[in-house]
């Protein structure tokens, strides 16, 4: 399972990609917004940072014209570019237009495997079903994610599913264990992937041994100066 982070803050996003982990980013008006920057120029930097990994931009036009316009330039600005469309008609209109272009789109706002079923079928890219909203109004994301993956797999559909809106870091999980293609996430549950506490207590206790003993173990480097002594 790829892991994107879901933000559009260069920061965070250096922080992630210097781990080696990172294999793209989301980003939305409102993550866009709180940059407070050029938005091209902000896009243009994040795709540097990230590399080979892809840099999913949002339109926001509300009619298919307007979408199509947005789409075409915001791909025509770095080739990693994965334009996000929204669930509406007219997005899924301008959707299989870009898809017959040989743009990428990731659909986003899906809520419904019926929605998802739509999008695969107009040559979606990615799909992004928003998770965690749905749990926030009681519903159960990850059910959601789990109908989309079987419809996918019954019929071959090749679009990708993203799973979106996670709040932790159980919800990455059970997402790869669902076989989701990508789990896209906040820096911040992205960071809590890392922890555990018996890996720090772990950690201590095996420094603290090896420092009551280092006399008697020696350095697993030999320090330069002791090298050129030898030589
Ligand atoms: C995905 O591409 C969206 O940007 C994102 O996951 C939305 O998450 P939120 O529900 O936490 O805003």
């Amino acid at each position: 399972m790829k892991i994107f982070l879901d933000t559009a803050n260069v920061e965070e996003i250096r922080q992630a990609a210097a781990l080696g982990v990172l294999d793209g980013v989301t980003t939305n008006p409102t993550l866009a917004a709180r940059e407070k920057r050029p938005f091209r120029e902000l896009v243009l930097e994040i795709c540097e940072i990230v590399g080979n990994g892809v840099v999913n931009t949002e339109v926001v036009s509300t009619d298919t014209e307007g979408m199509l316009r947005e789409a075409r330039e915001m791909a025509s600005w770095h080739p990693n570019i994965v334009v996000k469309v929204p669930m509406t008609r007219a997005g899924v209109q301008a959707l299989a237009v870009l898809s017959q272009e040989g743009v990428r789109v990731n659909i986003t706002l899906v809520f419904s495997p019926s929605q998802a079923l739509l999008v695969a079928k107009a040559g979606a890219y990615f799909v992004s079903p928003f998770l965690g909203r749905v749990d926030d109004i009681s519903g159960d994301g990850m059910a959601l994610l789990r109908d989309i993956l079987t419809i996918y797999r019954a019929h071959n559909f090749r679009t990708q599913v993203l799973a979106a809106s996670l709040r932790h870091p159980m919800h990455v999980v059970e997402a790869a264990k669902l076989g989701a293609h990508i789990a896209t996430m906040p820096f911040k549950v992205f960071e809590q992937l890392f922890a555990h506490p018996l890996t720090d207590r772990g950690l201590e206790g095996f420094l603290k041994d090896w420092e009551n003993a280092r006399a008697v173990l020696g350095e697993i480097v030999e320090p330069e100066a002791a090298r050129k002594a030898r030589r």
